[in-house]
């Protein structure tokens, strides 16, 4: 069966990012000019996804207001005949079928993702965390739609990463073989670089079965006391299977501040208006400032 929702957690507090986060949803902090959100739901858009399930915290409103028409500024814009800004705009408004589902209390990942079983149904459906941007041709999750549809289980998005970061990331233990697409016998949450099974990180994006809501829903509190969205995926291993997928692409964390900035730098860099004033300064700042 296809994928035609998405589920965007973004209730948690974003502490990585505090102060700003006091008032302003993470999701909201621009990459460049456009928020960090954009970038998931065109991905999911692009991947024949036509509906998008926001779940929020109280107070987050302007998230979805984003996806909004807003007929005031459209009609300033009219007036002023900026076509090309009135037509991004009305793409975005286009871009999905957007709703909202409220988390109440920050119980984690698997918490939130099961706040969205109404509005998923019994069908497949894809995850995104929104910290994660992927930059790549084919659209990740489009790929990960094609290996659901082909083997009728889990997917989930894997990235080889450095021995430093394991402790923070979800890891998997894959069966032996090489290959982008491979079958998964286990997956922990935040291990000791020594218990490690490899060093294949889970990155945010999934394809999912609706069992995982069962899962979820009999999932305890795991690793930092939270419901651990890596917990309920990992007793599907068997039953109806997870796979990871190492994607192809450039992948930015945007959920810290330094991963926002290269972020940010790398669509500037892609921008013909401003690369080159980007990129005279920032050899001026290197030359004068790094010894
Ligand atoms: P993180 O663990 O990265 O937390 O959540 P966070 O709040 O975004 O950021 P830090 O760690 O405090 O800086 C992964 C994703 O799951 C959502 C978050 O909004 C983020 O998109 N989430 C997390 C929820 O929606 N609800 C929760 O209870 C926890």
């Amino acid at each position: 069966m296809t994928v035609r929702k998405a589920v965007i957690p973004v209730a948690g507090f974003g502490t990585r990012f505090l102060p700003v986060t006091k008032s302003v949803p993470k999701v909201l902090i621009p990459v460049l000019d456009h928020p960090a959100i954009h970038f998931c739901v065109a991905e999911a858009t692009e991947a024949g996804i036509s509906e998008i399930i926001f779940v929020v915290s109280r107070g987050q409103e302007a998230i979805a207001g984003y996806f909004e028409a807003n007929p005031v500024l459209e009609a300033h814009l009219a007036g002023r005949g900026d076509d090309d800004r009135l037509r991004e705009l009305h793409s975005i408004n286009r871009m999905a079928d957007v709703t909202t589902v409220v988390q109440e209390e920050q119980r984690g990942l698997g918490h939130a993702v099961l706040m969205a079983r109404d509005k998923v149904g019994d069908e497949p459906f894809a995850v995104f965390l929104p910290d994660d941007i992927i930059r790549s041709e084919d659209p990740t999750i489009g790929a990960m739609i094609r290996i659901h549809e082909e083997r009728d289980a889990n997917v989930i998005a894997v990235k080889q990463v450095p021995d430093s970061a394991i402790p923070s990331l979800g890891i998997i233990d894959p069966v032996a073989g090489a290959g982008d697409v491979r079958r998964v016998k286990g997956m922990v949450e935040k291990p000791a670089l020594a218990d490690a099974p490899s060093d294949l990180a889970i990155i945010g994006r999934y394809v999912l079965t609706p069992q995982v809501f069962d899962a979820v829903a009999r999932a305890g509190e795991g690793a930092l006391g939270e419901i651990q969205l890596t917990d309920a995926i990992a007793a599907l291993i068997d039953d109806p299977g997870v796979y990871a997928y190492r994607f192809p692409g450039d992948h930015f964390d945007v959920g810290t501040p330094v991963g926002m900035l290269k972020a940010t730098i790398n669509e500037a860099l892609g921008r013909h208006e401003m690369r080159d004033e980007l990129v005279r300064w920032m050899d001026t700042e290197l030359k004068t400032r790094v010894t």
